[in-house]
Parts: structure tokens; sequence; C-alpha cells
């Protein structure tokens, strides 16, 4: 362990897609910060995605549920926390739909332990940061017009939309009732390397590369903002460090695309680094029923975090996708072994079989 980190920060879900970005931009830019990385490897939650940072001094994995209070309690009375990046969530909206108490138990009910285990340990609140990681998902669906700003009011319409905004509603609440420092950012789509293939582009890639129909839903008509991985892991460090207590931020990429649209893209360029005639990847585009609830569009208006904090996206769409597509076309035994669970057997190697 670093003997005198300059500050000690718990980030949670620092395993899965987003916040191995998060968890690798802290260790490697903030070297005098010690990182706790504070993941339960669910299914979508691997340790493989840090193999690059697990040895450097000042970064530590715990294995734990955020909605085991006294786990989190012990854990609390023994570190110092100086900031929370909170990202541990159910985030795939379909699994809500089948089974939405999962959302509740850790997007609601975890982060609620975590704001209660700040609020008893932070005395001083004017040297803390509370940073809750949310989706533009909270504020529902637009209509062909329109974007999101900070103040729409929130309409969720998902079960896991409902359940961001119930834990962002109560991050607030921590604010104003106990004065409990937070700052919350409300991003819309993420894409790059280490992403379940669950959601839409790994998934797409997923299929392309083993000719397996590509599915998508309605008439892939509806519209998502998308953004590359590493463009939010940047504007997260920004928020955390020079956000406004109290505070919310948009991100978002200012690139919407139609569903079909992106995936006959994508099966472009797959067809290019895969060396197949051009329309192969194309031909496994198979419509097919409707999401329950599917939000027609999502559009971020990023006016407050670009003129405030001067963030901007620095990769294209173009560049993002190439570096994805690069990345899994690169990495396809990580993609087996996700599917197939057998990621389990890298964290028992590590840690033992706990
Ligand atoms: P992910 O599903 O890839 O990873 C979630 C991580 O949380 C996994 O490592 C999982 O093991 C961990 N986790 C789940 N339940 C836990 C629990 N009870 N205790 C401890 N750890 C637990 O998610 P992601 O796509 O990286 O999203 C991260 C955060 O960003 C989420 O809060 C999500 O709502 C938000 N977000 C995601 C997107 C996106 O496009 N993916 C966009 C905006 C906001
Ligand atoms: P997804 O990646 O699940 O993200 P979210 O629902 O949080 O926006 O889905 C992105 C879009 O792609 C959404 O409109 C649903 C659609 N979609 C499909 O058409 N087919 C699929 O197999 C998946 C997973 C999503």
């Amino acid at each position: 362990m670093n003997p005198s980190p300059h500050k000690t920060l718990l980030i949670t879900g620092g395993a899965g897609f987003i916040g191995s970005h998060v968890v690798r931009k802290m260790v490697l830019d903030h070297p005098d910060y010690l990182i706790i990385n504070l993941d339960q490897l669910t299914y979508a939650g691997n340790l493989e995605n840090l193999k690059d940072v697990e040895d450097r001094p000042n970064y530590t994995f715990l294995r734990g549920n955020i909605t085991n209070e006294s786990f989190l309690e012990d854990l609390f009375s023994r570190y110092s926390f100086d900031g929370v990046i909170h990202l541990a969530a159910e985030t795939h909206v379909d699994r809500s739909i089948t089974d939405p108490k999962e959302f509740i138990r850790t997007n609601i009910v975890g982060t609620v332990n975590l704001l209660n285990c700040c609020r008893t340990a932070w005395q001083d609140p004017a040297d803390h940061l509370f940073y809750h990681i949310s989706t533009d998902e909270v504020y529902g669906s637009l209509g062909e017009e329109g974007s999101f700003t900070e103040e729409t009011p929130y309409d969720p319409r998902s079960p896991y939309s409902a359940s961001k905004a119930s834990s962002d509603h109560l991050v607030r609440a921590y604010f104003h009732t106990y004065g409990l420092p937070v700052v919350i950012s409300n991003c819309s789509n993420n894409y790059g390397p280490n992403q379940f293939p669950e959601k839409l582009i790994p998934l797409s890639i997923h299929n392309i590369l083993h000719m397996q129909p590509i599915p998508i839903y309605g008439k892939g008509e509806n519209v998502r903002d998308w953004l590359y991985v590493e463009d939010h892991a940047a504007a997260i460090d920004l928020v955390f460090h020079r956000g406004v207590r109290g505070r919310t931020y948009n991100i978002g990429g200012m690139n919407e695309w139609k569903n079909v649209d992106l995936i006959r893209l994508l099966c472009g360029i797959m067809d290019r680094e895969l060396d197949r005639d051009p329309g192969t990847s194309a031909g496994l585009i198979t419509f097919v029923k409707d999401r329950a609830g599917h939000d027609l569009r999502y559009a971020i208006n990023a006016t407050r975090i670009r003129g405030e904090l001067g963030w901007k996206p620095a990769h294209t769409f173009e560049q993002g996708l190439q570096k994805t597509v690069a990345w899994y076309l690169t990495n396809q035994d990580w993609m087996e072994r996700v599917t197939s669970g057998a990621y389990k057997s890298y964290y028992e190697q590590q840690y033992g079989n706990r």
C-alpha cells in the first residue's frame, strides 16, 4: 500500500466497463492517490479489464457488495476515504425489464448504503466528495427535436432508468438535507473496449464475427447519442476535480445515430477488417420484436461541461468505432471468456477462491 497517498479514493464498479477505464485513468494519472476498487464481480465485472494496472502500488482491489451494509461499514472504518466515485450498478435495460428487483437492490439500496457511510465518516464535508455516475435515460424519451439539459424534468420509463433516477434523487436529497458534498453526471450511451457483449455495439460485433443474426429491435429507428468510453473517463476526472458541489453535469458525444444506420456503419467496418465481401455483415441484420417501452430518442446538451470545465470528446465516432472494433478483434478470447463465465478463474488465480 502507498504509505502517504495524497488522497484515498473509493471507486465502486471499477471492474465493469466504464469503471475499468476510470480506475486505469485515476491510477495512472494520479500516482499520489490510493485507488480502492470495490466490485462484486457480477457477470458484468471482470478483473481482466484491469490486468495492466493491478500491480501498481497505488491500486487495491476488494471484492464486496454495496448492498451489504456491515461490509461497507467495516470498509469505511478501515480506510479514510477522501472521495467516492460511484459506478457500481446493474446497467442493462433488457435485464431490468425481466428482473427489476436486482436493479432496486444495487442501484437504489446500494447507493443509499454508500451515502450513509459517507455521511457518518465525513465530519468535515469541505474536504470530501461523493460523485454519482448516472445516465441520460433518467430524463425519459425525446421526440424528433430537442436535447436534455440539466434542467430537463426527470421522466424515467424503464426499471433501469427509474432505479437510476431514484438514486440521483437520493444523492441530491443527501446534499440538501445533510450537506453531504455531492456531484452527479448524466452521460449518454458509451461504447469502447471492455463492454460486456449484451449491449448493442459489442453484441453486434460478437454476432458479426460468428456470422450470427444481428437483432435490431423494432424498425431500428430509435436514436442514441454515442460517446467513446475514454472520453467519458476524462470527463469524470474533470468533474471529480473541478465540479461544483451540488451540481449536475450532462455528458454527451453530440453524436446521434439511428440504431440501424449505426449497425450498417459497423457492418461496413467489420467487412473490411475481416476481409469479407461488402454487404456480408449487413446481411445478418434481423429486425426483431421491439423492446417493451423502448425510448425513441436520447440526446444530450453538454453546454455546461463544455463551457464551465472545458471538456469535449477527443474521439470522432469513426475513430472510436475503429478502435473499438480493433480491440474486440484482438481480444476475441476475452469475449469468449466473459460470455462463458470462464473469466472467474482469473479472479480465483489472483485472489483465491473467495
Ligand atoms: P457495467 O454493467 O459494465 O459494470 C457495472 C459494475 O458494477 C460491474 O463491475 C459489476 O460487477 C459491479 N456491480 C454490480 N452490482 C454490484 C454490487 N451490488 N456491489 C458491487 N459491485 C457491483 O456498467 P457500466 O456500463 O460500466 O456503467 C457504469 C455506471 O455508469 C453505471 O452506474 C451506469 O448506470 C452508468 N452509465 C452507463 C452508461 C453506459 O452507456 N454504459 C451510460 C451512462 C451512465
Ligand atoms: P443498449 O446498448 O441496450 O443501450 P440502452 O438501451 O441503454 O440505450 O441499446 C442501445 C439501443 O439499441 C437501444 O435503442 C436498443 C437497441 N438494441 C437493439 O436494437 N438490439 C439489441 O440487441 C440491443 C441490445 C439493443
